[in-house]
Order: C-alpha cells, then sequence, then structure tokens
C-alpha cells in the first residue's frame, strides 16, 4: 500500500494519522481552481471517515487569517493548496490552539513542521507534476477505508491540476500520471489526444477557433469572419440547423477533417512545425459527466471553478464539485458568462493600454480597471498578445484595498528554462517593500502596500538579473 506517489507515501501516513486522531477538522483552502477541487477532495475523504468537519477559504494565507482560522476552535486544522510558504505563522498560532496538517505545493519555507506532505520536499517537482488537488488525494488515500475505496476523487485531482495549468507539452506529466490511471481504472476519467483548443464541450465552432487557442493562426486567431469562411469552405457538416455546432457534436471523421484543415492552414501561414505540434494534445475527460456540459472536459471545469472563487462564491465552486447540478450548478454557469466577459475586456484593455518594457520584465498597473483576483489570469493570456512579447516575465498590478495592492507575475517554460524563477523574484520584491509574496517560479504573487510599486519593480529588476546570470 505505497499510494499513488511512493514517494510520499510515509509524509501521507503520518498526515491521515493526524487526520484520524481529530475530533474535528477545519479545512482551510485556497479560492482558486485547484484550492476548491483539494477542498472538495478534503471535505468528501473526511465525510467518508465520518470526521466532523467546516471549510473556510482565503485569497492567500497570512498571520490574520490564520488567526481567524484558529478561533474557529478546531482540535486540527488541514490547510490545502497553501500553507507550506507560510509555516512561520502557521506554527505561531498552532501552538496549543490546533493541531496544523499541510497539504500542499508550493516552495515552502524552511521550517519544520510535523505534518507536512508537499511533493518538493521529496524531489517532486510542484508547479508541473502534482497539484494541491493532486497531494490532497495522495492524502485521501491514505485515508480510505478499503483499498481503492477513494480512488474516485481521481478526477477532482485532475480538474485541479488542469486549472494550475500543470501541462507540459500538452500533456499531463510525472505524479500527475498515476492520478490519471487511477482514475481511468475505476471509470471516472478518460483521455484523448485531441485539438487542444480551450472550449470543446460548450463553444460554438467559430468561437472556439477563433478565441480558444494559444497559437495564433492568421485568418483564424482573433478573426471570427475569417474563421466562419475557414468553417463553410470545409466539406463537413459544421451547422445544425440555424445554429452551429460544437466541436462535441462532430463525428469522429469530421473531426478528423477539420483538424486536419486547421494543420493545413497552419503551415501555408508559415507557422513552425514546433508549434503546429502544439494543436495536438491530450484532453481530460469526466467520463461520469454529460457530455456537452463543462463539467465533461477538466479544463472547461477548472474555468467554471474559477469563475466561483474568484467572485466569493467558492461555496457554488464547492457545491459543484460535491456533486450539486441544480442550483449551484446554475448559479455557476451565470459566474462562468460573467467571468468570460472580464477576462476577455481584462486582455483588451491590456492591448489597449499597453505594457511598460524594463530591461528584465514588462508590466502594467491595471489599478481598478481589472479585479485582483483574476489580474493574474489575464496577465497570463496577455502574454503573447500584440505588444506584449513573451521574450520577458510580466507583472501586472492591481489596486487590492485602498492601501494594499495585488501583484501577480507570469513566465514561460521557454524562461524558467533559462532559470527565471518568479516565486523567489515575488518573494524577495514583496519583503523589500513589507509586504508578501510569493508562488511558483512559472506565476506567481504578491500583496503590497500601495505606493511601493517603484521600490518593488526594482528589486524585480535586480533578481530576474541575477536568476539570468547564475
Ligand atoms: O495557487 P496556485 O498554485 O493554485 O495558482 C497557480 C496559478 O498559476 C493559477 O492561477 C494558474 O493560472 C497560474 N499558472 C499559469 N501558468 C502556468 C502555471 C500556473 O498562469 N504555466
Ligand atoms: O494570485 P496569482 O494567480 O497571481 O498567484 C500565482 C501564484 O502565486 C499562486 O500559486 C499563488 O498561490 C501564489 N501567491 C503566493 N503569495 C502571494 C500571492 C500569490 O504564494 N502573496
Ligand atoms: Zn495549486
Amino acid at each position: 500500500m505505497s499510494g499513488p506517489v511512493p514517494e510520499l507515501a510515509d509524509r501521507a501516513a503520518r498526515c491521515a494519522e493526524a487526520v484520524m486522531n481529530a475530533d474535528e477538522v477545519v479545512v482551510a483552502s485556497h479560492i482558486d481552481a485547484d484550492g476548491l477541487t483539494s477542498a472538495a477532495v478534503a471535505t468528501e475523504t473526511l465525510k467518508r471517515c465520518e470526521i466532523p468537519h467546516q471549510v473556510v477559504f482565503r485569497k492567500q494565507l497570512d498571520g490574520e487569517g490564520i488567526k481567524q482560522i484558529s478561533e474557529l476552535g478546531a482540535d486540527t486544522v488541514l490547510f490545502t493548496d497553501f500553507g507550506s510558504g507560510q509555516l512561520r505563522d502557521i506554527k505561531k498560532y498552532a501552538k496549543d490552539a490546533f493541531t496544523p496538517v499541510v497539504v500542499d505545493h508550493h516552495q515552502p519555507v524552511d521550517v519544520e513542521i510535523q505534518y507536512h506532505l508537499n511533493p518538493l520536499l521529496e524531489g517532486i517537482d510542484g508547479a508541473a507534476e502534482l497539484s494541491g488537488a493532486g497531494t490532497t488525494y495522495v492524502l485521501s488515500r491514505a485515508l480510505e477505508d478499503s483499498e481503492g475505496a477513494n480512488k474516485d476523487l481521481a478526477a477532482l485531482a485532475i480538474v485541479g491540476a488542469i486549472g494550475d495549468r500543470q501541462l507540459t507539452n500538452g500533456t499531463l506529466t510525472g505524479a500527475n500520471t498515476a492520478i490519471v490511471e487511477e482514475g481511468v481504472q475505476t471509470g471516472v476519467l478518460k483521455t484523448q489526444t485531441d485539438l487542444s483548443l480551450y472550449g470543446k464541450q460548450t463553444r460554438e465552432l467559430p468561437d472556439l477557433l477563433a478565441y480558444a487557442g494559444d497559437i495564433r493562426i492568421p485568418g483564424i486567431t482573433g478573426d471570427r469572419n475569417g474563421t466562419v469562411q475557414f468553417l463553410d469552405g470545409l466539406d463537413i457538416e459544421v451547422r445544425s440547423d440555424e445554429s452551429w455546432k460544437r466541436w462535441v457534436d462532430l463525428s469522429e471523421s469530421s473531426k478528423k477533417t477539420l483538424a486536419s484543415a486547421l494543420i493545413q492552414k497552419a503551415m501555408t501561414k508559415g507557422i513552425s512545425t514546433q508549434k503546429i505540434d502544439q494543436l495536438i494534445g491530450e484532453s481530460y475527460i469526466l467520463s461520469t459527466e454529460q457530455e456537452g456540459t463543462e463539467l465533461r472536459d477538466a479544463s472547461e471545469f477548472s474555468t467554471l471553478l474559477n469563475a466561483t472563487a474568484r467572485y466569493e462564491r467558492a461555496d457554488v465552486g464547492l457545491a459543484v464539485c460535491l456533486g450539486d447540478r441544480d442550483k449551484a450548478y446554475e448559479k455557476s454557469q451565470r459566474l462562468l458568462r460573467n467571468h468570460r466577459r472580464n477576462l476577455s475586456e481584462g486582455v483588451t484593455w491590456v492591448e489597449n493600454t499597453g505594457v511598460e518594457r524594463e530591461n528584465q520584465c514588462q508590466w502594467f498597473h491595471a489599478q481598478d480597471n481589472i479585479k485582483e483576483t483574476i489580474v493574474g489570469i489575464v496577465a497570463g493570456m496577455a502574454l503573447g498578445v500584440e505588444g506584449v512579447s513573451r521574450d520577458r516575465p510580466i507583472i501586472a498590478f492591481a489596486n487590492k484595498t485602498d492601501d494594499t495592492v495585488k501583484v501577480s507575475a507570469r513566465a514561460t517554460s521557454e524562461l524558467t528554462g533559462k532559470g527565471v524563477d518568479l516565486s523567489e523574484v515575488m518573494y524577495e520584491a514583496a519583503n523589500a517593500v513589507e509586504g508578501e509574496g510569493g508562488g511558483h517560479t512559472i506565476a506567481a504573487g504578491a500583496t503590497i502596500p500601495s505606493g511601493t510599486e517603484e521600490t518593488f519593480l526594482d528589486v524585480v529588476e535586480r533578481t530576474l538579473k541575477r536568476q539570468r546570470e547564475e
């Protein structure tokens, strides 16, 4: 019984024992798709173990937040998808108040704690190979009452990994693949090599092709009219009656025809084979969900969850994860429409406003024009649009409160391959202005006092320069 990730078996067993000994558990988790699915895996597991529990969500974890959590009075607090970077504060407030169990995949600080499950402690890449939900799944498997009983939760773990953008060249790798296998075995997951465009379950074909790709194809990307012409020129049924079909509505042979035509189009536009390869990738299908719904596709499911939790409605996302297909599900779809509109308005704002280019980074300050909880997603989407190059990290600022500013930083795998580590950049720059920061090499964030942006950027520049030279 070594579980899906043998390297983590000992740590998982120790954490499981701490949880089993609890009278009551507070699950504290992060407000994004990975945090929500982590909380869902944790609560479903605790329910099966018949351990009383409640859940709280936080944008990020700071001293004040941990203090409030300790005041809830549970003897055990299970932190998921954050905590490893906040061990100092956790230790400080835990003392005699509660037993902390930290299940996370973010960069840990150098503090010892008894119950700590994190892939990075065992040499597994927490940014690409195991998510917060995946790590929580490892704990869940260590808590099941009969061998394999919690394997059905693998689907949620994979939604978390996809939400954290853990795909490498279009496919999950490392420890994540072990979880995928368990999900396939239990019949909750299916993988499929397919067009790697976002929205195959729910978007009409013209929107799917024009707005969903990472690769720019002239005449298609950002060009709905061009896309309609392209689709009408194909010898397949792309409409049913008055309306457009979606990808899932196409027959297998129509899918092949469309995919080949798209690749052909990219080739005639001179796009490199390396980029063209990226048009094809692995899809992760939740086989028990209804076809044609967001829930069927891990990628769309994760966006649905971001659309709830980043708008103060984590309760809605959690209910959907736990099986609500009624009121909470309806609400989540309304939130999703709103989220999509905000993202596209955000990217347009960045395109129109432009970014400032420094030697090492580029940045923009959205002030109140982009909500601080989604400015990181917008920054990631903006990398590569007209006027924003992919040759250096992007740093985004947005007002958080009257006297604090949210910072989000995003890079590309090419940049992290050259030594860029945004987690360190955010940590050091935030420290220099008495803020807090951290995250992953490729995506990180911080909260800083308003007015310190310039000093913050100086440290960002200095740290990036040092990383490039090391
Ligand atoms: O806190 P957490 O680890 O869940 O957040 C990861 C964040 O990093 C997500 O918002 C995700 O969109 C972002 N990310 C990214 N590009 C990557 C990896 C992660 O934008 N390649
Ligand atoms: O908020 P954003 O999506 O930009 O966060 C990117 C990553 O940085 C996430 O993994 C988040 O948990 C992490 N982060 C952090 N400390 C902060 C802000 C963000 O560790 N103060
Ligand atoms: Zn995460």
